[in-house]
């Protein structure tokens, strides 16, 4: 069971690493920018902007900073001539600055959703619009199962290395309307993902808490053993790896006018 707050390893961001392993990710919240629908004269937060491709998408239509936690990721993206700053996403501290937020595949790595909805409320103008994508109940349940089940024969308890967030969305729902919130659309829908390369690479992209509970010479043990368990579910005939993503997509409104 996941438990917003509790501590894991920090996961560190290499962007080229990312690039070559996860450019998936921007390309795939590409149908979150529809709904996200950015006018000229909106200025927008990218909460968890990571490298800054979809926050280029953006400022081609809009203004935007982008935010995110990982220096290494905010240089990639001012590296593209992008305005963003290293930011946790649980300390937002923006003041009724913005037409909306926009975050896709980011809210799952912040293990403390209130503090990190409350600040997203106040970054907001009335009126505004919180439009978000990320991994919803079950997301990467057969690699997170996997995962564990192979850290407890190396004597590991992985789950207490559990860094992700995957509200259900009732849940998260509840947390933003207790915000003040007001739902537009939510959906939690399945996305099998194929990836660029092995699942081990994925595993060293995104996976980082979990192996840092072995030492270093045993991880490549980990990751292999969790490929066999996965390889008949997850890997078709050519050794194309499909990621069992689910997604939680929302969009929410920050009424015009609100209780005093
Ligand atoms: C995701 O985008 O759903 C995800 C990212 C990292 C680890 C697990 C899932």
């Amino acid at each position: 069971m996941i438990r917003p707050g509790t501590a894991a390893v920090e996961q560190h961001w290499d962007p080229a690493r990312y690039q070559r392993n996860a450019g998936f990710v921007a390309v795939l919240g590409e149908p979150l920018l529809a709904l996200l629908a950015p006018q000229p004269h909106e200025r927008i937060l990218d909460l968890g902007c990571g490298d800054g491709t979809l926050t280029a998408l953006i400022a081609a239509r809009a203004s935007v900073i982008g935010v995110d936690a990982s220096a290494a990721q905010v240089a990639a993206a001012r590296a593209r001539g992008l305005t963003a700053e290293v930011v946790d996403g649980a300390r937002l501290a923006f003041a009724a600055e913005f037409d909306a937020v926009f975050s896709n595949a980011a809210l799952h790595w912040m293990r403390d959703p209130d503090a990190v909805i409350a600040g997203v409320w106040r970054a907001l103008r009335p009126g505004g619009r919180f439009v978000a994508e990320c991994g919803g109940a079950g997301n990467v349940e057969a690699v997170r199962r996997a995962l564990t089940a192979t850290l407890a024969r190396h004597g590991v308890d992985g789950e207490a290395a559990h860094p992700w967030y995957f509200p259900a969305p009732e849940e998260y729902r509840a947390r933003l309307e207790r915000q003040g919130f007001v739902m537009i659309s939510m959906a939690l829908f399945p996305r099998p993902t194929p990836l660029p390369g092995s699942l081990a690479d994925w595993l060293d992209t995104f996976a980082e808490s979990f192996l840092a509970t072995v030492p270093p010479q045993t991880r490549s043990r980990v990751k292999q053993e969790v490929e066999d368990m996965l390889r008949d579910r997850l890997a078709d005939a050519a050794g194309v790896w499909t990621v069992d993503y689910v997604r939680l997509r929302f969009s929410a409104l920050k009424p015009a006018k609100t209780a005093p």
